[in-house]
């Protein structure tokens, strides 16, 4: 089988899907590796590193033509790039990459129209078995961690205490909204700059979590019980319970000097969290880091990709802070859809079993049809009969 990784073309998206390391680790499974010309240079890797670990150099359409194409972002991820892609693709094709299957089932529907077999990384399960694979996460972690640097380079003020011969500093306070991956790496970075940290999550399952930071945890007088679903994901709860949380986070989002939100119902738009009133009421030269600014945004007012100042409070939405950082994250990301890949092939594909439950979570499309119960019902198409699995 005959393996290619694509260089990304969406605008601003530095990271490549497998790094010059990933390609032994894709050999030594009997896979040919191709990689597009020039995608590994936005995030530091050249041809020739390729060429080293033991792949070929192609060009893009050499590169679609394989069994299996990788890529970081494809279908409905690839924004306006994927219809070049999408013409390009033959039927059997195995697509494997970011492709925003819950949004965008118009793309997933063409990628099935083509006869395309499509995984897509955002449904690998969150199981420990596939924790080695789990993209979102190994990018979210990151994604943390760079929205601290963000605003704290947008802050008129240091993060630690200082004292010095010319006075001393107070630190400055940090809150992060949402104690999930992003969240929690949010938490250590900030910690680690030397701020004081609080954290809120509405499960309080995290607050030990929040606490072995060194972080406050963020306690409100709240009924949380049937917050979290299944696979540790928080699940949404009624506007009335919104309303309340908005009411009493209002006190601590004005005292702090940096609000970073990574609140998050998987496949929904964010809950808003913090509102243009509650802005208001921050001091001016707070920041405010909106991780969730594509969907909707956890904040009133952040814009995806844009810096909006209200009252002297600098609001940043931006979309893809892994791509900030692209070689870390590639590598990250490379060890990801490799070991993902490699089960594949271990799983049997193309062929696969339907009762191997990371196969089936993440397919979404195959022979024609889209597959996926919930892009089937996002896109408005009936349930398929269930497949009956394989006896032993
Ligand atoms: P996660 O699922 O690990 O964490 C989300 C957390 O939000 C969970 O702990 C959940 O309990 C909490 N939450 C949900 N509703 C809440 C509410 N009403 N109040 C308080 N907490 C609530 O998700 P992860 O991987 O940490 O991602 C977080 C966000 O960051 C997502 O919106 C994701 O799309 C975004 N993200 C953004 C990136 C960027 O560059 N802008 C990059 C990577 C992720």
């Amino acid at each position: 089988m005959k393996v290619a990784v694509l260089k990304e073309t969406a605008p601003g998206e530095r990271r490549v899907a497998v790094v010059p390391a990933g390609v032994p680790a894709l050999a030594k499974e009997g896979l040919t590796v191709a990689v597009e010309s020039g995608a590994g240079t936005a995030a530091g890797f050249s041809d020739d590193d390729y060429r080293s670990a033991g792949a070929t150099i192609a060009t893009r359409d050499e590169a679609l033509a394989a069994d299996v194409v990788l890529a970081v972002r494809t279908c409905g991820a690839a924004g306006d790039c994927w219809p070049a892609d999408r013409d390009h693709l033959r039927p059997g094709t195995v697509l494997v990459g970011l492709c925003d299957p819950l949004s965008s089932t118009d793309a997933c529907r063409e990628a099935a129209d083509r006869g395309a077999t499509v995984f897509a990384l955002e449904l690998v399960p969150r199981i420990t078995r596939a924790q080695s694979m789990d993209v979102l996460s190994s990018q979210a972690n990151i994604a943390g961690y760079r929205a601290v640097i963000v605003a704290a380079a947008a802050l008129p003020r240091i993060l630690p205490m200082m004292t010095t011969a010319a006075g001393t500093l107070t630190p400055a306070k940090v809150l992060v909204l949402g104690a999930g991956v992003a969240g929690l790496q949010a938490i250590a970075t900030a910690k680690r700059l030397g701020a004081q940290v609080s954290g809120y999550d509405v499960r309080p399952a995290v607050k030990e979590q929040v606490q072995s930071l060194g972080a406050k945890f963020v306690e409100l007088p709240l009924e949380t019980v049937g917050s979290e679903a299944a696979g540790g994901y928080a699940k949404a709860m009624g506007e009335e319970f919104y309303a309340k949380q908005r009411e009493l986070l209002g006190k601590v989002v004005a005292d702090s000097d940096i609000v970073i939100c990574t609140a998050l119902i998987p496949g929904q738009n964010a809950p808003v969290l913090v509102t243009a009133d509650m802005v208001r009421r921050m001091r001016p030269g707070s920041v405010i880091v909106d991780l969730a600014a594509e969907r909707g945004g956890n904040c009133e007012g952040s814009k995806p990709d844009e810096t909006v100042v209200v009252d002297g409070v600098t609001i940043l939405g931006p979309t893809n802070l892994p791509a900030d950082v692209p070689f870390h994250t590639s590598q990250l990301y490379s060890k990801n859809i490799v070991t993902f890949l490699t089960h594949l092939v271990k799983a049997g594909l193309p062929d696969m079993s339907p009762d191997d439950e990371i196969c089936r979570d993440t397919l979404v499309a195959r022979g024609g049809e889209l597959l996926h119960p919930k892009v089937r019902e996002r896109a408005g198409l009936p349930p398929l009969a269930p497949v009956t699995p394989a006896q032993p």
